[in-house]
């Protein structure tokens, strides 16, 4: 285990340009450790440890079945695991054992952290009787309650930044897959989240639509933003993110920054992975 994953908060002193010395901590965004799940008699998640600090940008890898969109869900509660722990900016999701399994023990406390942790899935999962406006004020205004007029004037502004602000009034349906998925990061981004993730977002699209979101995700990573990103995109994975997790069967097999993973991979399934995806 590195360091940055057991240690919650790191607090260090930094010399400013004019000499003044500020105190900065660099804050563990998410955390899980030993994370256990089934699905009846398929054990999915064999015990994944994984944590991201502040602003790190982690591309999550792995073959088809290998837990990865099972892992990001229970980052979020959308799955519950059987065990270990998942905290979000440090707070320790609470679990109780019902007859039923694990669930939630504080449901307000799920709710409180889905508005910090936004999701953008492959199939973009917008509602397809709002329009794309209605769709990126939705949460804001009826989840957060903030006044309508500020998240009006903030989705228009975070439509144009994802360049479509001309799509503002139409239905998902008349966009393009890229579109909807630009739109569907809008969402996202509009709840004013500590940490995104994203599930195979480009993975639905046409190969010729793949860049314009992969360009917004690259924009994100940019400005700092926490980001676990499952991806079969490797340009992405090299290039955008600090730090690479390759899953196999339930079990991280290789963890390390990109130039270390991809020059010198340790796991020979990540090996050939890395091969078959070239
Ligand atoms: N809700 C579920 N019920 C039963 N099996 C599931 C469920 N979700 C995922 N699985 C199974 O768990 C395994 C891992 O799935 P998943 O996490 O989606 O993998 P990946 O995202 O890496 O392709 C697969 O075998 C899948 O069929
Ligand atoms: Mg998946």
């Amino acid at each position: 285990m590195s360091h940055f994953h057991a240690v919650n908060r790191i607090h260090f002193t930094e010399k400013c340009s004019n000499g003044a010395s500020v105190v900065s901590d660099t804050t563990s965004a998410v955390s899980i450790t030993d994370l256990r799940k089934s699905f009846g008699s398929l054990e999915v998640l064999k015990g994944i440890s994984l944590g991201a600090r502040e602003g790190d940008v982690i591309s999550i890898l792995g073959a088809s079945g290998s837990g990865k969109s099972t892992m990001l869900r229970c980052i979020n509660m959308l799955e519950v695991p059987d065990s270990g722990e998942v905290r979000i900016g440090g707070e320790l999701i609470g679990l109780k054992k019902t007859r039923h399994g694990m669930e939630p023990a504080d449901r307000g406390q799920v709710d409180r952290i889905r508005s910090r942790v936004a999701m953008v899935f492959q199939s973009f999962n917008l509602w397809s009787h709002m329009t794309i406006l209605e769709n990126v004020i939705e949460a804001p205004v009826h989840v957060q309650k903030r006044p309508k007029a500020e998240c009006i004037a903030e989705a228009e502004a975070l439509l144009a930044r994802v360049g479509i602000a001309d799509k503002r009034n139409a239905y998902p349906s008349h966009l393009s897959g890229g579109q909807q998925q630009r739109a569907a990061i809008a969402r996202a981004l509009a709840m004013h989240p500590k940490v995104m993730l994203f599930d195979e977002p480009t993975s639905a699209l046409d190969p010729e639509l793949v860049g314009e979101v992969l360009r917004v995700m690259r924009s994100l990573a940019e400005e700092g933003r926490t980001m676990l990103v499952v991806t079969h995109e490797m340009g992405f994975a090299r290039d955008v993110s600090n730090r690479v997790v390759f899953l196999h069967k339930g079990v991280v097999e290789e963890d390390g920054a990109p130039q270390e993973v991809f020059g010198a991979p340790k796991s020979e399934r990540f090996k050939q992975f890395i091969s078959n995806h070239r």
